[in-house]
């Protein structure tokens, strides 16, 4: 059979547009899934519903879901060869997530590190879809098909609840759902914070998190600001277990230079953090200089995001439909006449 006839596997991931990327979710996601159409069908979609599970500003919550969509092109997402939508305008997603929900267990959904963790943080606001949120999330999977779900770490609790959620349904009904996969890059770097290099980067901890919006004064004082380590040695060597600080801005500076730790800890052999921390900046800065450049010109460009979640949205939707159907009519729905 020649490759044009072999239907390729599917990939999906979503990111919630509750704040701008950053440098972590470039280096270690979307940058990687712009490798990826060659050899996968890839569906990429904005989990604005999922955002409503913690209080949104309505006029951001809509501003950043296209800047984000613009973000994500400007990353090498290209919308030619990739499925790019927001979860909101295609309405199977909320379908399947009430039918899910039935089946899936309240013990299950307690178990969530993220739901503990997010109810101890926002404890005036522990709503029901922060609770019910994976039911949501298995459905934005199960809708497509998907062969594997490209996720961090954190995200890994819920992909293994998805695939639960697909094995007891095909169990009851016969078989319905694939059953994702989740997706762990070889290759893919793991940015922690420059002001906590023990966490993660993160849009909730801004200081030490590096916006791909961010402009060039921004990112050198971000970088020059970066904890480094408290050792004597005060030498560039990566060492994550006694030097966590530096051994981040290698990593940063290896992804974006494409430079070995070797070829790094020779570039800077003698030399001290004041020389390699605004070396790592200026580096980043670079990188990220045209990303920003086209990410702000198709945010000036609505007709043209719009044309592009508008096409995302109508590919989405057949295939989200034909699973939902099947869906419908294995639990004993009528029929839609119309
Ligand atoms: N829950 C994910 C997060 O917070 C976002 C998300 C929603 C997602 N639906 C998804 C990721 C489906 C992968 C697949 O990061």
């Amino acid at each position: 059979m020649d490759n044009e006839n072999v239907k390729k596997k599917v990939m999906l991931s979503g990111i919630q547009p509750s704040g701008d990327l950053h440098l972590g979710n470039y280096l270690g996601a979307v940058k990687n899934w712009a490798e990826l159409p060659e050899q996968f069908d890839c569906f990429y979609f904005m989990a604005d519903l999922h955002t409503l599970t913690v209080r949104q500003d309505p006029k951001e919550l809509r501003r950043r879901s296209t800047a984000q969509l613009a973000q994500y092109i400007a990353c090498g997402l290209d919308p030619e060869k990739n499925t790019l939508f927001l979860q909101s305008h295609v309405h199977e997603h909320a379908e399947l997530g009430w039918i899910l929900n039935c089946y899936t267990m309240f013990g299950e959904l307690s178990r969530m590190t993220q739901f503990k963790d997010k109810s101890a943080r926002h404890t005036d606001n522990i709503n029901g879809g922060l609770f019910t949120y994976p039911a949501l999330m298995a459905a934005d999977i199960l809708l497509y098909q998907a062969d594997f779900v490209p996720v961090g770490e954190d995200q890994k609790q819920h992909c293994e609840l998805t695939r639960d959620i697909a094995i007891r349904f095909n169990n009851l009904y016969g078989e319905t759902f694939k059953v994702p996969e989740p997706y762990i890059p070889k290759v893919g770097a793991r940015i922690m914070s420059l002001s906590n290099p023990a966490s993660k980067m993160s849009k909730s901890d801004p200081l030490g998190c590096v916006f791909l919006m961010d402009k060039p004064e921004e990112l050198a004082r971000k970088f020059k600001r970066a904890v480094t380590d408290s050792d004597t040695e005060r030498c560039v060597r990566f060492d994550p277990e006694n030097k966590p600080g530096v051994a981040n801005l290698i990593q940063i500076y290896s992804s974006v230079t494409g430079r070995s730790f070797d070829e790094i800890e020779a570039e800077f052999d003698g030399k001290g953090y004041g020389v390699f921390k605004p070396a790592v900046g200026e580096a980043v800065i670079e990188t990220l200089r045209p990303i920003r450049e086209e990410a702000e010109r198709m945010i000036a460009d609505k007709a043209y995001l719009q044309q592009v979640y508008t096409d995302g949205a109508q590919k989405a939707s057949f295939v989200a439909r034909k699973t939902l159907r099947k869906v419908y009519k294995k639990i004993g729905l009528v029929e839609k006449p119309f």
